[in-house]
């Protein structure tokens, strides 16, 4: 299927969380590349090689970020948001939730200068609470016990190593510090559950999205050393409200409308993990 099929309409748009201003039509849902090219206004990107994928850009997202948010560090303080895209839930980490600082990293330089773009503002005004630094969720270039909480949205399903990542998050996190991760795994570790999610979504096709059950990460972070590992289904405040996102962009039988049937088919949910630095 030509990525173009069932496109409703070319956007002009400002990507506010992956992109930036262009007048394109998008070719694929919400995924942003850091090798350019056009980004919705809820953040889509048109290459199918972009390594960042945008959940909805809108109401899905912002439930994701303040959920991670207030899981992690209701009491605010220092937050690291890992694989951060445009910074925008960093800012809105920042006006919502009263940190002291918060530091978004992101692999993809091309990324973190969208983000610097996206975020001028508050960058100048507040140059000591935000901040955007180039680094991988499985070696992260911060310092140990550096942080209060740490805070993914809609990442880690890229990252290839969840151990690596949860060893990291256990270092740059303060004793008694939060994290919290709020992303997309398959249910259940079957096989047949990952074929079947490549036959539905092509970022799963692709490897864009790594199929991989919940409890890889519930576990990486239990080995990690830390305490209290919880996982939580946010899939109903999710994905009803992606899928009403995408269809103002996209034709029923499209394939990112497969997501939502991805999860009414039980094969994709959309979860919170949230444990304690001991
Ligand atoms: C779907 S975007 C989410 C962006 C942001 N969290 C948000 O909610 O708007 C995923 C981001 O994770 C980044 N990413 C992917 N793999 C990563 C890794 N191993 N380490 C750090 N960032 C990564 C991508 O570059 C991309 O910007």
């Amino acid at each position: 299927m030509s990525v173009h099929s069932g496109l409703r309409s070319p956007l002009r748009s400002y990507g506010p969380r992956c992109g930036r201003r262009t007048v394109r039509p998008i070719s694929a849902p919400y995924r942003c590349s850091p090798e350019g090219s056009s980004t919705s206004a809820t953040g889509r990107r048109s290459t199918s090689k972009g390594p960042c994928r945008r959940a909805t850009g809108s109401v899905a997202n912002r439930t994701s970020t303040g959920t991670s948010w207030t899981a992690a560090a209701p009491g605010g303080g220092r937050a690291v948001e890992v694989g951060c895209g445009l910074g925008l839930g960093c800012a809105l980490a920042l006006e919502e939730y009263g940190p002291a600082a918060i530091t978004g990293i992101d692999i993809h330089p091309q990324q973190l200068q969208r983000a610097r773009e996206a975020n001028s503002p508050l960058l100048e005004a507040q140059p000591h609470r935000l901040r955007f630094v180039l680094g991988a969720a499985e070696d992260l270039p911060l310092g140990d016990a550096e942080f209060d909480c740490l805070y993914s949205v809609e990442a880690a399903q890229h990252f290839p190593d969840l151990s690596a990542f949860a060893r990291e998050a256990a270092r740059v996190l303060r004793p008694g510090g939060r994290v919290a991760v709020t992303s997309f795994f398959s249910v259940g570790g079957a096989p047949e559950s990952a074929e079947r999610l490549a036959g539905l979504l092509d970022s799963f096709a692709s490897g864009l999205d790594i199929a991989r059950p919940v409890s890889r990460l519930a576990d990486a972070l239990t080995e990690a050393g830390f305490a209290d590992v919880r996982v939580a289904s946010i899939g109903p405040q999710v994905w009803p409200g992606w899928d009403r996102w995408l269809a103002r962009l996209w034709e029923p039988g499209t394939w990112p409308r497969n997501f939502l049937a991805a999860w009414e088919q039980q094969i994709l949910d959309y979860y919170l993990v949230t444990a304690t630095r001991p």
